[in-house]
């Protein structure tokens, strides 16, 4: 069976209150269980997790090695600044799609910069909490190619 860690960074513990009408109402708690309904729906499986630390998320995504086929990262603000979550991706070797819920090309100039596109083979933003599910089902297409 194929499976799928799903990371979110910094303040997408937040989701749901933070910023509303940038990240939509929509929880993390119910973005993961949409997650989790959706990889039923596929036949796949996935795993959850958020943390604020770079660290954390780069352990994880080490600990992915042989255990995850795919890897969706909505990595926050870190997208922007993270070359070690970056060089993380890369040394694992599995297959990456950048996340997030607003469209970061049509924001702030600072936000147009990607350290996880560089190494992803595509992304989808600017679809709120809808682009998990998505999300899921490109990487799955992906994996089945
Ligand atoms: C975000 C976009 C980032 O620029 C921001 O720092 C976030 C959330 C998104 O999902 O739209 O924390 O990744």
């Amino acid at each position: 069976m194929i499976s799928i860690l799903i990371l979110n960074g910094p303040s997408l513990n937040l989701l749901g209150t933070r910023q509303p009408e940038v990240y939509g109402t929509t929880t993390l708690a119910d973005v993961e269980a949409m997650c989790l309904q959706k990889a039923e729906k596929l036949g796949v499986s996935v795993e959850c997790h958020q943390s604020n630390h770079e660290g954390a998320l780069i352990d994880w995504i080490h600990a992915a090695r042989g255990v995850f086929d795919g890897i969706i990262i909505n990595a926050g603000a870190y997208t922007h600044t993270s070359i070690a979550i970056m060089d993380a991706i890369t040394s694992v070797e599995i297959p990456t799609l950048e996340l997030h819920l607003s469209d970061i090309h049509a924001r702030e100039e600072f936000r147009h910069v990607s350290y996880i596109g560089k190494v992803a083979f595509d992304a989808i933003m600017g679809h709120g909490a809808d682009g998990y599910p998505m999300a899921i089902e490109r990487m799955v297409k992906e994996l089945q190619k």
